[in-house]
């Protein structure tokens, strides 16, 4: 932790990725910045896989989101790439593509309307037959009728990326400072923030970027807190010995139950996640532990072999529509970089670059006008 700042030009509040990302890119902007964090490993990028997929990660209706998600993967190779030439960490992003298998025919015709909507927006989605899902991925289990192939839905280390992003942030001056804060308003704006032990520091402006502690930011009127809730997630690491058994995310519902398997070029393999409406109980349960390598083995047998090496517990920040929660927040010197759900390692290059705009004087990207933190207030959906 660097000395403490009295003044800065952007305080931000939150150094999970989200914040550190912002918290880099607005220091390159020439500002001078403070990071406020209580803790800097408890964050939802700890737990997360770090799958970049826009579209194995869809639902339908989320076209917003889909479009935001696009804008955020074309900018990860530039994103990554200056920060390793920056810092010398590898962030162990990898072009593996992705594979949605099918366990019957109802997710097949699922899959295959996926395929027509990404082939309407020109994206790239094929349909594999359970044969060719085999030769793809030759440790799958044998009877998997299919699945949908998405060349470009990639991956990225969270936990390298974060560290990158500190240390990037570190190398063009930003100031970390540990601590749990809430925003300081004078004059119907926001001055700075106020550490737990009572140390003052000002800021030009305040970027809140708490993840799922966001709706809860301690100083700002009730009625401009934004709906942010935590998801939690539990994501399991193993390790099976030899060579690794994947070279493509595999992601499938076994029996109505979703399941990720993320390998990483180590031969590590990430498995997730439950998703649990929980409040911030961290507990491990060792039913999401079950189901998650109930299902994950039934889609990779050998994983029965495997190390169970962690098991990690993260909060999704949550929002009503999924979509996040970005922009002014209606009291002045207020930022809002929050609510990014399912998808805030990949959203974290699109996020940080807007907020980096607006904190330089510019306006938010038109691809985050929807959003606009003023659609989702905790009184206003109350
Ligand atoms: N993006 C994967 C998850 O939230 O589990």
């Amino acid at each position: 932790m660097g000395d403490q700042p009295e003044t800065s030009d952007v305080i931000v509040l939150g150094g999970g990725v989200i914040g550190a990302a912002v918290a880099w890119r607005s220091a390159q902007r020439g500002l001078r910045v403070t990071l406020v964090d209580p803790q800097t490993d408890a964050g939802a990028w700890r737990a997360a896989a770090g799958m970049l997929a826009p579209l194995s990660e869809l639902h339908y209706c989320e076209t917003g989101l889909l479009r935001l998600s696009l804008e955020s993967l074309e900018r990860f190779p530039g994103f990554v790439s200056e920060l390793t030439e920056l810092t010398g960490v590898a962030t162990g992003f990898r072009r593996c593509g992705t594979v949605t298998v099918g366990w019957d025919g109802a997710d097949l015709a699922g899959l295959r309307d996926v395929q027509a909507f990404a082939q309407q927006l020109g994206l790239d989605a094929s349909m594999v037959t359970g044969r060719e899902l085999r030769s793809l991925e030759p440790a799958l289990a044998t009877g998997l009728p299919g699945g949908l192939l998405a060349e470009n839905d990639h991956q990225v280390d969270p936990r390298l990326l974060h560290q990158a992003l500190l240390a990037a942030g570190a190398l063009e001056g930003v100031v970390q400072v540990r601590g749990t804060a809430e925003v300081v308003a004078r004059g119907g704006r926001a001055a700075g923030v106020r550490l737990s032990d009572g140390t003052q520091l000002g800021a030009g402006t305040v970027v809140a970027a708490m993840g799922a502690w966001t709706g809860g930011v301690g100083g700002v009127p009730r009625d401009l807190l934004p709906a942010v809730r935590p998801v939690k997630g539990q994501t399991l690491r193993l390790r099976l010995p030899g060579a690794p058994r994947l070279s493509r995310v595999v992601r499938g519902v076994v029996r109505g139950s979703a399941v990720y398997l993320v390998p990483r070029a180590d031969g590590r393999l990430v498995v997730g996640a439950s998703s649990e409406e929980a409040g911030y109980d961290a507990s491990i349960r060792a039913g999401a532990v079950y189901e998650s390598l109930r299902d994950a083995q039934t889609l990779l047998p050998e994983l029965g072999e495997a190390v169970l090496e962690e098991v990690a517990v993260g909060f999704r920040p949550g929002t009503p529509d999924n979509l996040p929660i970005v922009g002014p927040s209606g009291l002045d010197g207020l930022l809002l970089a929050s609510g990014h759900y399912r998808n805030g390692i990949l959203l974290s290059a699109i996020t940080a670059d807007g907020v980096a705009d607006v904190l330089s004087g510019g306006s938010l990207p038109d691809v985050l006008e929807p959003c606009a933190p003023g659609r989702l207030r905790q009184v206003a959906s109350a």
